[in-house]
């Protein structure tokens, strides 16, 4: 297990009722804020005026950024910091989902930055300074809510880059299982489907001696699997969305990665699809992640897939070993497709072959990716194929 520091200071208000308490959170660091959120959902079910409430009953004078885009936008981020310069607000509020709380992060730091936005997206030593970031969390997928990292795009370049700082990490996050009630289904599994492929992109590590962070990871996929479906199937079930949330910010806030090498592998692939198809990001990753795993499977990887089968979905261990870790990826898609729904194929989100190549180049433009197995831009190109 390599050294590491992990600490996550966000305070989170979990429940009903819990954002009462979000404005004297606020009110420690500004009598201001941006309240930065997306396309209007949060006017529908309430937490729009929740939100208020607990801003006005602190005497917090509230800006407004809105129209935040699914893969946020570089330009949205732009005039977010343009109003908090003119404005000499204090601290940025995100009520929605990743992508308001990624615009809301790559805001706050860009109003401390003197340049323009886009150079802290692509240089994240530039991020020497940023204004206390809150969040209110309407969708369990990113982890947005309690760690540090952001990912933006510049839809111009065909580019979406992820960025990270430890001073973007929400000083409070509100998670009340109830604001995701509305969540509509196909969401709600890119999701599930999220969650998982950042507990995979870590438990399948070469590293071994994280033994506890590897069981946290089963954990953690045993959850989805267990309340995934019945979110989707039961959108008001408290309990399933109550365990989505806290599984969302516990699967990338650095517990399971803690001690571990941290390069991943399904994510880079899965940002070329969105930067040129501007596909839901949940969705494009169940399509990769068995075409993934069952190109990564060899013999120097098969006892991990082994591992994860037994472990995770409880296959008998007596099988023989390939069996198992070819039983496991087959469950891993049957799950994705048949009971979240999720589509099965690229074509079936309207990918073909025509980017491939240069998407293959773009996700290893910073090299091979150097996750659980190398992967070289020819790999990348084939597991595309092999999802079309
Ligand atoms: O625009 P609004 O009105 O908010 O509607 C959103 C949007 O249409 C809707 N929604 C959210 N909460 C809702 C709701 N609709 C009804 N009721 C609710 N309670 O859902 C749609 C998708 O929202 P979005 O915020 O885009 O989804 P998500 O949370 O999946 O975020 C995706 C973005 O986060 C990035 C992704 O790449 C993508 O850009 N990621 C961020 C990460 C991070 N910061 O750590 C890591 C992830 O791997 C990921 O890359
Ligand atoms: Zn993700």
């Amino acid at each position: 297990m390599y050294n590491f520091i992990f600490n996550v200071d966000t305070k989170v208000l979990f429940g009903r009722g819990q954002i009462d308490k979000l404005g004297e959170e606020i009110k420690k660091y500004s009598n201001n804020v941006l309240l930065v959120y997306g396309g209007g959902s949060i006017k529908k079910n309430g937490i729009y005026d929740a939100t208020l409430k607990t801003l006005s009953d602190n005497n917090i004078e509230v800006f407004e950024i809105l129209g935040v885009d699914p893969n946020p936008r570089i330009e949205t981020v732009r005039e977010g910091v343009g109003i908090c310069k003119k404005n000499n607000i204090g601290a940025v509020l995100a009520v929605g989902g990743g992508s308001s709380i990624d615009c809301a992060k790559v805001i706050s730091a860009g109003t401390k930055y003197d340049g323009d936005a886009w150079d802290i997206v692509l240089n994240n030593k530039l991020i020497t300074s940023a204004l206390p970031v809150f969040s209110v969390l309407t969708l369990s997928a990113t982890g947005s809510e309690m760690n540090g990292n952001a990912v933006i795009s510049n839809m111009s370049q065909n580019l979406k880059l992820g960025t990270r700082s430890p001073l973007l990490i929400p000083k409070a996050s509100v998670l009340n299982p109830e604001y995701t009630f509305s969540v509509p289904k196909h969401q709600t599994s890119a999701g599930v489907a999220d969650i998982m492929s950042h507990t995979f992109e870590n438990y399948f590590t070469n590293e071994k001696g994280v033994y506890l962070q590897e069981r946290f990871a089963e954990s953690i996929l045993k959850t989805c699997i267990h309340y995934g479906p019945i979110a989707y199937n039961e959108p008001e079930n408290y309990d399933a969305r109550a365990n989505m949330m806290w599984a969302s910010s516990w699967a990338i806030n650095g517990l399971i990665s803690a001690g571990s090498s941290n390069n991943w592998s399904v994510h880079p692939m899965e940002h070329e699809l969105s930067a040129f198809y501007d596909i839901t990001h949940g969705v494009g990753l169940a399509i990769l992640t068995p075409a993934w795993m069952k190109y990564v499977l060899d013999d120097s990887t098969v006892d991990k897939f082994v591992e994860y089968g037994i472990n995770v979905w409880e296959i008998d261990s007596s099988l023989d070993k390939y069996e198992i870790a070819n039983l496991a990826i087959e469950k891993t898609k049957n799950f994705f497709c048949n009971d979240l729904h999720i589509p099965c194929s690229l074509r079936e989100v309207g990918i073909d072959e025509e980017y491939l190549d240069i998407m293959a180049k773009q996700a290893v433009r910073g090299g091979k990716l150097q996750g659980y197995k190398e992967l070289d831009e020819n790999d990348v190109k084939n597991i595309y194929i092999n999802c079309l």
